[in-house]
């Protein structure tokens, strides 16, 4: 690994920590609009107001030929959902994950949102998915090893009796969306390039009830599940400091939720 093109400056973190707290606004946002009778669509149509409200251009349409601006993955759709006429009914789950561009620094976060009243298994989920990825945020310490991170997301998950999709990774973020390193959201502790102050990096992982298999839908873009299960995803960006390792945005609020549930639900 290149470590040079990975490692922020105290002013870098300080841009990335804007970009994603402007982002955090437009979740906060989509959380107001989000219930049943809407479409996935119209979930598009807000973000792109709010994105725009809240001084962020939209970078997915055109990445890596994506059609969309956000990715709105319903239910037994694990990852890169495209927003369509599907209208969401009382008790679907749907994760919108969105990439943003600010001055020319990259923000992308994904929030699992609940259309009405869930089933108890379904919050279930989402309260497993939300302490997966706090405990891989809080694993991301100045001189562990990167793969303490997906180790402490798969026990986090088994302890609550999920699976994580292994496929996924998560990514370091600067003025490009994706740079160094590369995150596995299920890996051995010890393992890895040791992590070290000045990485920035989103923690993502997507956690089911089911297996943890996935697979591509036609449409070249949707991943499902492959035994149907629903699924769950928040993707936060980590900084790491001299001291500590610490989400960018969410403030304390990231650990004082860990015990109990996402925000914005
Ligand atoms: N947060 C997702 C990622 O890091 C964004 C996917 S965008 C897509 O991969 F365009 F590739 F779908
Ligand atoms: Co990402």
């Amino acid at each position: 690994m290149n470590t040079g093109t990975c490692i922020k400056t105290a002013l870098e973190m300080e841009r990335l920590r804007v970009a994603a707290e402007a982002l955090e606004r437009v979740f906060a946002d989509l959380a107001t609009v989000i219930k049943p009778g809407i479409t996935t669509k119209d979930i598009e149509n807000v973000a792109e107001l709010a994105l725009s409200r809240h001084g962020l251009d939209g970078i997915l349409v055109g990445y890596r030929g994506y059609p969309s601006l956000v990715c709105t993955s319903v239910n037994n759709v694990a990852a890169h959902g495209l927003p369509g006429q599907y209208v969401l009914s009382e008790g679907d789950v749907v994760t919108v994950d969105i990439g943003a561009d600010r001055g020319g620094w990259k923000a992308d976060a994904a929030w699992t949102y609940a259309a009405g009243r869930l089933k108890a298994e379904n919050r279930r989920l989402l309260r497993a998915a939300w302490r997966c990825t706090i405990a891989g945020a809080r694993a991301a310490q100045p001189g562990a090893r990167l793969g303490d991170i997906g180790a402490a997301i798969g026990r986090e998950a088994r302890l609550l009796g999920c699976a994580v999709v292994r496929e996924f990774t998560g990514h370091g973020i600067g003025r490009a969306l994706h740079e160094e390193p590369i995150i596995l959201h299920e890996s051995a502790a010890g393992t890895g390039p040791e992590i070290v102050p000045g990485m920035v990096f989103n923690v993502e992982p997507v956690v089911t009830l089911g297996s943890g298999a996935v697979t591509q839908l036609d449409d070249g873009w949707s991943y499902i599940t492959s035994d149907g299960s629903v699924s769950a995803q928040y993707e936060v960006t980590v900084a790491v400091r001299e001291s500590s390792g610490a989400i960018l945005t969410l403030g304390r609020l990231g650990d004082d939720l860990a015990n109990t549930g996402p925000p914005y639900g």
